[in-house]
């Protein structure tokens, strides 16, 4: 079942006598519900813009864009969504713990189970330690944590997640993850914005690679990435007396190891057995999958030969 849908969906800004910018063109995608989607694009592809959409805090020029099947305007519908913002901008004076407090009153927790209910979001993004610290000295990361933990509060169903890497550190980072396949666990969806590939590729059933708008590419990460392409790379101790010139095939050969590409495993299979039957040892096989970050550049700059990717 699709639980977030958008259907031709389309977004220009026009703004007096600026030039119209259009920041989303057709968008369609479908999120099935209890999936982890990754939704990737260099900056300015229009991420935030279809979230706000979704979320109806814009309006789309076009198209449409449903949540849960159900209007949004709706309070049953929109508490069973949660929202983490990119740049989240909490109230700066309030502690994590008053900060999320007021999230519990504006989510409708009954008083007498805010208590615990906002002990096992701190407990759950590790934040426990600096629960009566005001926001105002937090580190970025601190702050992405709490901006989790309010996005959790009223146990939805359904989790928007802006960025929610962005400014943790690898242990910061690794904790996230885990916290998102629990949520899955739990029968959750999780619908994502990245940059951060390599963490996409580790978690997310599928992705979307967006630029300029437009989708480029929508996929599970095996059917993007492919699986009988791969290359092998392999590793021989080869027998006494083996020239540069007798391999036949370029790689490195140093000390008696030979280290080489091959594009898939038949041809390993075929080079393993020819040097095996002369006295060659295997002393690695590894294949090697592209990179979801391979797969990024590759499609973005095909599309758009000049732009400049941080990723
Ligand atoms: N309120 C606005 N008025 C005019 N243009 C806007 C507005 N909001 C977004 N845009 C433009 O729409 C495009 C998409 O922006 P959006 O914020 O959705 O990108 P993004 O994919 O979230 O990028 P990032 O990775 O940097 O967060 C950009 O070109 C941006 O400049
Ligand atoms: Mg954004």
């Amino acid at each position: 079942m699709a639980v977030l849908k958008t259907e031709n969906l389309t977004k220009i800004f026009k703004k007096g006598w600026k030039e119209a910018k259009v920041a989303l063109d057709g968008l369609s995608i479908e999120v099935q519900e209890g999936e982890i989607f990754g939704f990737l694009g260099p900056n300015g592809a229009g991420k935030t813009t279809t979230i706000k959409i979704l979320l109806r805090l814009l309006k789309p020029t076009s198209g449409r864009a449903e949540i849960l099947d159900k209007d949004l305007a709706t309070a049953p519908t929109r508490l069973r969504v949660g929202y983490m913002p990119e740049n989240p901008y909490f109230y700066r004076f309030l502690t994590g713990e008053e900060f999320l407090q007021f999230y519990a009153k504006l989510n409708h927790i009954p008083s007498n189970q805010r208590k615990k209910r906002i002990d096992e979001l701190i407990e759950t993004v590790g934040m426990n330690h600096a629960r009566n610290v005001r926001i105002r000295d937090y580190s970025k990361g601190m702050v992405q944590r709490i901006g989790l933990a309010q996005a959790l509060m009223h146990d939805p169903k359904l989790v928007l997640l802006d960025e929610p890497l962005s400014g943790l550190d690898p242990i910061g980072r690794k904790e996230i993850r885990d916290l998102v396949y629990a949520l899955k666990e739990q029968g959750r969806t999780i619908f994502f914005c990245s940059h951060i590939l390599s963490d996409v590729q580790d978690i997310c059933d599928r992705v979307a690679i967006l630029h300029l708008g437009k989708l480029l590419k929508l996929g599970s990460l095996s059917e993007l990435l492919g699986t009988e392409k791969d290359r092998v790379e392999v590793e021989l101790k080869m027998p006494e007396g083996t020239t540069k010139e007798s391999l036949g095939i370029q790689g490195d050969f140093h000390n008696g190891i030979f280290k080489t590409m091959l594009d898939n495993t038949e041809q390993a299979n075929q080079f393993l057995d020819q040097w095996k039957s002369k006295g060659a040892v295997v002393r690695a096989l590894i294949p090697q999958r592209k990179s979801l970050e391979e797969l990024f550049v590759e499609t973005i700059r095909a599309q758009d030969p000049k732009v400049a990717l941080e990723t």
